[in-house]
C-alpha cells in the first residue's frame, strides 16, 4: 500500500503534536498493532523484549506508542507519521540494548515512539547460493535454527546469546565463536532493506555505499530502521569440537590468563579459546571447527600448561555447539533456540575494553580480590586475531579488529534494592577503572554493542535541536575511533534533521544539529 503522509522537515525537529501523531497512526495502520499507554496490553508488549530489569521501573520514560509492525509498510507509516508530527521513533528488534535505548529514553519531557520488529522475523535460507534473507526481529537463535534446518554444513558467525535480536546485533557489528575464522557478523551482510528518515524503503543500491557501510556496525538507531538483511552464510564442518575447562585461582589461573593473552590471538583461526573469569575461577571455553584430535594436538603444542586432553573434548554438529554455549550442556533440544523469553529476569550493567598489550601477571593476581562474594560479576575475554586482524579498520565502522582481545565487565543481580544496585554498578565501574592503565588508550575503546552511557550522552540544544558533535566525540570515538567522523558525515547526508536520535546516536556532522566545533 502507498504511504502518503506529508512530512515537513521543519516539523521533524520542532513542533511536536502527539495527538496528531497517534491520529496519523490510527488512520494509516490496521487496528491491533498500535499500543498507546492506555492500551490494556501496553505493558506486556513493552516488557516482552526487555532483558534488563534496571529499566522496568515506574520512573523510566517509556514510549508514547508502540507500533508492533508486521509488514515493512507499518515501519514506513510510523516513520512518516513521526516525522510529520515531530515524534521521534526508536526501532526495537530483540530489546537487548545494554542501556535499554530501544525502548526507554533518559528524557521524560520528550515523547517518542517505538517500532517493535519482534513480529517481523521471517528467515529465508537459500542453500544453493549459501545466503539468507533474515528480518530484523528474528533472534540469533531463530537464525541459527533456520540455517541448520536447511543444511548441517552451513552456519553464521554471529553472537552467542540466542535471544539477541538480529537487527541491533548486525547494526553494531556482532561477534561470536567463529569470529577468528570469519570475522564480524556484519562482514557477511551483502544487502539490506531499510526505511530511511523520509520513510522510503531502500535497498543497498538505493541507499548507496556510504549508507550501507554505516548500517553494518555504526550502531543501531541512527541511520534508519533496517527491516531485513541479506547474509552470506559460511561453511561449517560436519563435526566440530567443544571443551570447557575450569582452572581455579589456586590452580595457576593467573599464570594461565597471562599466557592466554599471547596464545589465544595467535592460535589457528579454526580455534577460539575464550575465557570467562568469575569469582575465583577462570573458565576456558573453546570451539574448534574440526575433530578432537586436531584441537588437542594444537593445545598441547601451543598451550601445554592448560592441560587439555581428549577427555575434555566433546564432538558434535555446529548447531549442537551453538546450544552447548548458549545453555552450557549437551543433549538439549534444538527448539530451545526458538525460545525468545518473555520477561526480564535480572538486573545488569556491562562495560568493555580492547586490550592491545598483554596485561601483567600481578594485575591478574590482584583481580581475584575484586570479585564480590555473591559471584555475580564476570569478566569475558574474547580473543581476536585470525580473520579479524586481516580486515582494515575502516572496512566497516568497527575499528578494533587489531586488538588482542575484547574484555567485557558484566555485573548482574536479582535483588530489587538500591543497595544491591549500587553495589553491583560500582563493582563494574570499579573494575573498569582499575583496568585503565592496561587497555587501549587515546581513546580508550569500547564496543558499541555493549552500550555504556557512562561514556557520555548526546546533549540536546534548545528548540528541539543541537546534538553536539564535539560532545558525542567522547563516546563516539571510543566506539568507532576515526570512523566516527565518517559516520557523522553519513548521518548528515541521510538524516540531516537527526530524526533517528537517542542518547548515543550519531550526530549529523556540520549541520545545526551537529556542529563540529
Ligand atoms: P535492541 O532491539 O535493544 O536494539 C539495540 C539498538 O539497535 C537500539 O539502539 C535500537 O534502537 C537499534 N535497533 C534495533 N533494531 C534495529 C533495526 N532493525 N534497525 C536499526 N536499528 C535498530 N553481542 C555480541 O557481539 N556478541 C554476543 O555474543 C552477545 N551476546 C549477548 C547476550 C546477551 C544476553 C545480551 C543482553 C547482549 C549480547 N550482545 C552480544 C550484545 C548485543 O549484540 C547488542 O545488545 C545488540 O545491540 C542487541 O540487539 P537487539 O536487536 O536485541 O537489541
Amino acid at each position: 500500500a502507498a504511504v502518503c503522509i506529508a512530512i515537513s522537515s521543519a516539523a521533524a525537529a520542532t513542533s511536536v503534536n502527539t495527538t496528531d501523531f497517534v491520529g496519523c497512526l490510527a488512520l494509516h495502520l490496521p487496528p491491533g498493532i498500535v499500543y498507546t499507554q492506555s492500551s490494556e496490553s501496553y505493558s506486556s508488549v513493552l516488557e516482552f523484549s526487555i532483558k534488563n530489569l534496571r529499566f522496568v521501573t515506574p520512573a523510566t520514560p517509556t514510549p508514547l506508542v508502540i507500533v508492533k509492525a508486521t509488514h515493512a509498510t507499518h515501519v514506513r507509516v510510523a516513520v512518516r507519521c513521526g516525522a510529520a508530527h515531530g515524534v521521534r521513533v526508536r526501532p526495537r528488534s530483540g530489546g537487548h540494548d545494554y542501556e535499554g535505548l530501544s525502548y526507554r529514553s533518559l528524557d521524560a519531557a520528550r515523547s517518542f515512539a517505538v517500532v517493535d520488529l519482534a513480529a517481523l522475523r521471517a528467515i529465508r535460507v537459500d542453500v544453493r547460493s549459501r545466503s539468507a534473507w533474515v528480518e530484523s526481529g528474528a533472534t540469533l537463535g531463530e537464525l541459527y535454527y533456520g540455517i541448520a534446518n536447511k543444511s548441517a554444513r552451513l552456519g553464521f558467525p554471529a553472537g552467542v546469546g540466542p535471544t539477541v535480536g538480529v537487527g541491533g546485533h548486525l547494526s553494531g557489528g556482532g561477534f561470536g565463536l567463529m569470529l577468528r575464522k570469519h570475522g564480524l557478523a556484519a562482514d557477511h551482510v551483502v544487502d539490506a532493506i531499510m526505511v530511511d528518515a523520509k520513510g522510503r524503503l531502500l535497498d543497498r543500491a538505493a541507499m548507496g555505499e556510504d549508507h550501507f557501510w554505516a548500517i553494518r556496525g555504526g550502531g543501531g538507531g541512527s541511520f534508519g530502521i533496517v527491516v531485513s538483511w541479506k547474509l552470506l552464510l559460511v561453511r561449517v564442518p560436519a563435526t566440530v569440537t567443544v571443551f570447557t575447562v575450569h582452572r581455579p585461582r589456586n590452580q595457576s589461573a593467573s599464570d594461565l590468563l597471562t599466557k592466554w593473552q599471547h596464545v589465544a590471538p595467535a592460535l589457528p583461526r579454526d580455534i577460539i579459546l575464550r575465557v570467562v573469569v568469575q569469582n575465583q575461577d577462570a573458565q576456558f571455553e573453546s570451539l574448534y571447527l574440526g575433530r578432537c584430535a586436531g584441537v588437542v594436538a594444537t593445545m598441547t603444542k601451543m598451550f601445554p600448561e592448560l592441560g587439555v586432553t581428549r577427555r575434555d573434548c566433546i564432538e558434535m554438529s555446529w548447531i549442537e555447539s551453538v546450544l552447548y554455549f548458549a545453555f552450557y550442556g549437551t543433549g538439549k533440544p534444538k527448539e530451545l533456540l526458538l525460545d525468545r523469553g518473555t520477561k526480564p529476569d535480572r538486573y545488569f550493567k556491562g562495560k568493555s575494553d580492547f586490550v592491545h598489550e598483554p596485561i601483567p601477571r600481578d594485575v591478574w593476581e590482584s583481580t581475584w580480590s575484586w570479585f564480590l562474594e555473591d559471584g555475580a560479576g564476570l569478566l569475558i575475554l574474547d580473543p581476536f586475531g585470525g580473520r579479524m586482524g586481516r580486515v582494515a579498520s575502516s572496512a566497516t565502522p568497527f575499528p578494533h579488529r587489531h586488538a588482542l582481545y575484547n574484555l567485557q565487565y558484566y555485573g548482574f543481580w536479582w535483588d530489587n534494592t538500591t543497595e544491591a544496585s549500587e553495589q553491583h554498578m560500582s563493582w563494574v565501574r570499579g573494575v573498569h577503572r582499575e583496568m585503565e592503565p592496561y587497555v587501549s588508550k587515546s581513546p580508550r575503546g569500547a564496543y558499541v554493542n555493549y552500550k555504556d552511557l557512562d561514556l557520555g550522552v548526546n546533549e540536546y540544544g534548545g528548540d528541539g535541536g543541537g546534538t553536539s558533535y564535539e560532545t558525542a566525540r567522547v563516546w563516539g570515538e571510543a566506539y568507532f575511533k576515526d570512523n566516527f567522523e565518517r559516520l557523522a558525515a553519513v548521518k548528515a547526508k541521510v538524516d540531516p534533521s537527526d530524526f533517528f536520535r537517542n542518547e548515543q546516536s550519531i550526530p549529523p556532522l556540520g549541520l545545526p544539529g551537529g556542529l563540529k566545533s
